[in-house]
């Protein structure tokens, strides 16, 4: 029998793990181990707040469902997600910079042709996309594939709404051979992470809005080359300095050029005003790193 004080505490925990085999998992827990006792030791934790930790946590786990993961929205709005997506995927990787998946990602949206409307029958403002996916050095890349989601002109998700079963303003586009693409759909506005469950609590009590910047989701990818998770945000929205996940990243901050009604990109007759943006991605070629 030894029993321990509570600085001899941290030091014991660590010696049980000597018998695990897996290097990494050694490493991580050590460290995890270290900084929780310190934090504990730090801000002096009393068995109430404890308490209400081990509930908040409950509660977070109870609110998740297949459609909703409260724990990514926790790691989400304490910086976790980001933290660890610019850790693996350096500003200056060559490819363009990565950001939260976020919980509305929805696999097998439909494979449209270029120029196609994601956003058929979808409230907002209609918004002409292109550009150009290229290789870290500049090439075009052919065939590249842009897997497109975003909420509507409200900032509502299809997932979200009552009743919609379906999906909306989504779709898959693939560039030509020069590397080029195109479609349309909305220009996304600022709209609320949930929060009518524990994670929503927790902002209020932190004072914080729960509030993202416009923006357009895209995962790119093309063979030989790493696949990027991103967003398009939009110059000028509301939020851009305090996005409530702090996925905000300059590089992917694009101008919504607005003009009248008239004949748009593609000879498009549009009766109502309507924007037009261009970005071009990079993508970092496999084994040249
Ligand atoms: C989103 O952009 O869809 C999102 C990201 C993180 C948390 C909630 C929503
Ligand atoms: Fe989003």
């Amino acid at each position: 029998m030894r029993e321990f004080n509570e600085q001899s505490i941290t030091q014991a925990v660590i010696d049980r793990l000597s018998q695990s085999d897996d290097p990494r998992f050694k490493r991580v827990l050590t460290s995890l181990v270290t900084h929780l006792h310190d934090f504990v030791r730090d801000v002096r934790l009393t068995e109430a707040e404890w308490l209400a930790a081990i509930e908040f946590l409950t509660d977070v786990g109870q609110t998740c469902t297949p459609k909703r993961q409260e724990f990514i929205l926790l790691s989400d709005t304490l910086g976790v997600s980001v933290l660890v997506i610019t850790l693996n995927h350096p500003a200056d990787s060559g490819s363009a910079e990565s950001t939260v998946l976020g919980p509305f990602y929805w696999q097998g949206a439909p494979d449209l042709s270029r120029g196609s409307n994601l956003a058929e029958g979808v409230k907002g403002e209609p918004t002409f996309y292109s550009g150009r996916v290229l290789s870290a050095a500049g090439g075009p890349l052919a065939n590249a594939l842009l897997d497109i989601w975003s909420g509507d002109g409200d900032g509502d998700y299809d997932m979200q709404i009552p009743g919609e079963t379906g999906m909306k303003a989504r779709g898959k586009i693939r560039t030509d051979a020069e590397g080029r693409y195109w479609f349309r759909s909305i220009r996304p506005t600022f709209y609320p992470v949930p929060t009518d469950g524990p994670v929503g609590r927790m902002l209020r009590k932190m004072g914080r809005h729960p509030y993202r910047p416009g923006h357009i989701h895209m995962i790119v990818s093309a063979e030989g080359h790493h696949p990027v998770t991103t967003h398009l945000f939009v110059a000028g929205s509301q939020y851009l300095d305090s996005d409530a996940v702090f996925g905000m990243k300059e590089s992917l901050v694009a101008q919504f050029d607005r003009h009248s009604p008239g004949v748009g990109p593609g000879g498009v007759r549009m009766d109502v005003p309507y924007y037009t943006v261009k970005y071009d991605f990079r993508l970092r070629p496999v084994g040249g790193e």
